[in-house]
């Protein structure tokens, strides 16, 4: 795919996505400041990008994109929950986001709890109640797709990669355990979006097992590249602090390797991302150019 073919499909799905999102939003009977709220964060912008992989992986597989449609925003509301939740004083204490105040800087703290988990509910009942009764999706799918999500954002996941980040703050951390807070904070909710769009797809197994792996490595590549845009970013364009590991004297991929080495292991999972791909025969998607986007993204 060529590059000005990729930015227009990245702009053209980024609308068909936030569409999407605002309307899985309207629901009767929710208090208007928790919806205000919810909406401030989910609408804020923002790179929408586990959305984008799974509607990716159903064009890979040739399949309509509309039948990702649930999943993709339920992982985007658990997304937004999570930098909700992470902005909060008690965690990293953010004022920015998404080029915007925190949801506890314009709501309170109370409301900006309350908004995150109401998004991460919303999005477990979302996929329940989006694909109860579908026949393109048979009930087996949905379970699947529930239980993949609940791992992956719970305790053996992405909370659990929080939790292990946040333990590791002030503290000289080694190679491997970085690796377990970036492979569980970020990269499962990235393998998730690749696997729930795979059992959309029906992919097979083999290819089940190349879209985790390459969704393992762009995972990792992508807290790299958060952890050198950090360093080396632009607060305006980034749309969030940057300074602030150093800040926080937190450990990250540039504190315990160095810049430069940081940049060729971000390029060395890039390419093994890439060859997973190959080895799934999806090498022609638009989950290739994803992947050096992971890479060479800005913001
Ligand atoms: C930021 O995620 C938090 C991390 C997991 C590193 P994104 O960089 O995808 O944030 P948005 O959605 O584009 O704002
Ligand atoms: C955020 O990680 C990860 C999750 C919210 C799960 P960071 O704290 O490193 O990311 P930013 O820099 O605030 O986006
Ligand atoms: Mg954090
Ligand atoms: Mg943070």
């Amino acid at each position: 795919m060529a590059v000005d073919t990729f930015t227009t499909y990245l702009t053209e799905k980024t609308a068909y996505i936030e569409d999407r999102l605002i309307s899985a939003l309207e629901q009767e009977g929710v208090p208007s400041a928790l919806y205000e709220s919810m909406k401030y964060s989910l609408m804020a912008g923002g790179k929408r990008l586990r959305p984008m992989l799974v509607l990716a992986v159903l064009e890979a597989l040739d399949k309509p994109i509309e039948r990702g449609v649930p999943f993709a925003v339920a992982l985007e509301m658990i997304h937004t929950y999570s930098l909700i939740h992470d902005d909060l004083p008690a965690m990293d204490d953010d004022d920015l986001r998404r080029g915007k105040p925190t949801n506890h800087k314009v709501f309170g703290e109370a409301t900006a709890i309350l908004a995150g988990d109401a998004l991460l509910t919303r999005a477990f009942s979302l996929i329940a109640e989006s694909y109860m009764g579908r026949t393109d999706v048979p009930a087996a799918t949905t379970v699947k797709l529930i239980a993949e999500l609940g791992r992956r954002a719970g305790a053996r996941g992405m909370v659990g990669g929080q939790m292990a980040d946040i333990e590791g703050e002030m503290k000289r951390l080694e190679l491997p355990q970085l690796e377990f807070i970036h492979e569980h904070k970020t990269g499962d909710l990235l393998i998730a979006a690749l696997r729930g769009g795979g059992y959309l797809a029906e992919a097979s197994e083999k290819q089940m097992e190349m879209l985790t792996r390459y969704g393992y490595c762009i995972g990792l590549a992508f807290q790299i590249q958060d952890d050198i845009l950090n360093v080396e970013g632009d607060a305006a364009e980034l749309g969030k602090a940057v300074g602030s590991d150093a800040q926080r004297q937190k450990a990250t991929y540039p504190s315990i390797l160095g810049l430069e080495q940081s940049k060729e292991r971000l390029a060395a999972l890039i390419a093994e991302a890439k060859a997973a791909l190959a080895d799934a025969g999806l090498e022609h998607s638009a989950l290739g150019p994803l992947a050096d986007y992971v890479r060479d993204r800005k913001k």
